[in-house]
């Protein structure tokens, strides 16, 4: 007997990101060694006062069972940072810690989106929402941003997607892949459609510390009175803290929204790892110093990957503001042969890139854009130096 997969499951795409790093594992594991610019994790280590309050929450037993949607004092922690840097107020019963931003990212899809329902995704999108999306029967509609205006959703672009369908709008700020951020003005314009239309937004803010050239990042619910009502907030410690692996993330809705996620949570997973969430709760209440410094170090790397992207002809990228990585235009490097290999499309490109010059990276197909490539900067200077000067020899054909 042969077991069959469901059609809902059967139509889900691997990540694409994934896959790009499992293939530079490959060849590292045949001995080569790979300048890996494919990943979305910090390379720091978690800063040791939340590994040490991770340890402390295992010697004082807080190793059972938590509320399934997370411990008081983490979701207060949640509220009153969201409150101190933001001005915003939302209660701990508005708040659901998840097993990281992805969790609270197809909570917020799976809670509220209907089979038949339209999503608005700005593209180039992360590779997971369309896919979640899908995961609920719902419809991601892909509009196409452009490079000239930076990657970001343009009100004429927004209004021109919407249809008596569409419900929702995600919006990726700072952006994964392109690094794009939204000026407090142009997400005002959006949030005004968004009333017109009665949409609800998703605002994932996962990469909101890591913001460049001393700009001041705008939470979403915050530029239009009564906005926290048609909002979903997604934000966690992956990105900001280096805690990719501890898994812990969480969303911000309306109370109704957040008590069924509760609900749902409790019966899908129950809570995300207790010791984790002591950990999350030392990262928020801690000194924030080590924020200060890997945003810090992540600017400068940004800076030098950005000069390398100009300096090669032909190449071009919108000036990363937020996140870690590059997306940069490929398309004058299509339809050309390297070492005797044909090289057509993005994907070829960054396959190639990692075949013979051992340089991973992401191809802009995977994020709904083709003729583009992601660099993560999430790594040292010494690895970005030698990756792209392999990429300035790759595309001379040397
Ligand atoms: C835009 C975006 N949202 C959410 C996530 C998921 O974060 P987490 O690791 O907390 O699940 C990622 C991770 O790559 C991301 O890039």
């Amino acid at each position: 007997m042969s077991i069959e997969v469901s059609k809902i499951v059967q139509g889900v795409e691997p990540s694409a990101t994934l896959a790009m790093s499992a293939k530079a594992k490959e060849l590292k594991a045949q001995g080569e060694t790979v300048y890996n610019l494919s990943v979305g994790e910090p390379d720091f280590d978690t800063p040791k006062h939340i590994c040490d309050a991770a340890i402390e929450a295992m010697r004082a037993g807080h190793t059972r069972y938590t509320v399934a949607s997370g411990i008081p004092e983490l979701k207060a922690a949640v509220c009153a940072d969201y409150k101190n840097r933001f001005g915003l107020d939302y209660k701990p019963t508005q708040v659901v810690i998840s097993n990281g931003a992805k969790h609270s990212l197809h909570n917020a899809f799976f809670a509220t989106l209907n089979p038949g329902d339209e999503a608005i995704l700005p593209a180039p999108c992360w590779v997971s929402y369309a896919e979640l999306i899908k995961l609920c029967g719902a419809k991601p509609t892909i509009v196409q941003t452009r490079e000239e205006d930076s990657f970001k959703l343009t009100p004429e672009a927004f209004r021109a997607a919407i249809t008596p369908k569409t419900r929702m709008l995600l919006l990726c700020n700072p952006s994964n892949p392109t690094g794009s951020c939204y000026t407090c003005d142009e997400l005002l314009e959006l949030a005004k459609i968004a009333v017109e239309n009665d949409l609800f937004v998703v605002a994932d803010e996962i990469y909101e510390r890591l913001v460049y050239d001393g700009a001041q990042f705008t939470s979403f619910p915050t530029v239009l009175d009564g906005l926290q009502e048609r909002s979903i907030v997604v934000n966690g410690v992956s990105k900001t803290y280096a805690m990719t692996g501890w898994r812990i993330g969480w969303l911000m809705a309306p109370e109704n929204v957040a008590k069924k996620i509760s609900s749902l949570q409790s019966q899908e997973t129950s809570n995300p790892c207790s010791l984790s969430q002591y950990a999350a709760l030392a990262a928020l209440q801690g000194d924030q110093a080590c924020v200060a410094e890997m945003r810090a170090e992540f600017e400068k790397r940004r800076d030098y990957v950005m000069s390398r992207i100009a300096a090669i002809p032909g190449m071009s990228a919108p000036k990363t503001g937020g996140a870690f990585y590059v997306f940069f235009n490929i398309r004058n490097f299509l339809g050309k042969d390297y070492g005797g290999v044909r090289v057509e499309t993005d994907k070829d490109w960054c396959l190639e890139l990692l075949q013979q010059k051992k340089v991973a990276t992401v191809m802009g197909s995977a994020f709904s854009a083709p003729g583009y490539a992601r660099a993560s900067f999430a790594a040292s200077m010494e690895t970005l130096k030698t990756a792209f000067d392999r990429i300035e020899e790759f595309v001379a054909g040397k």
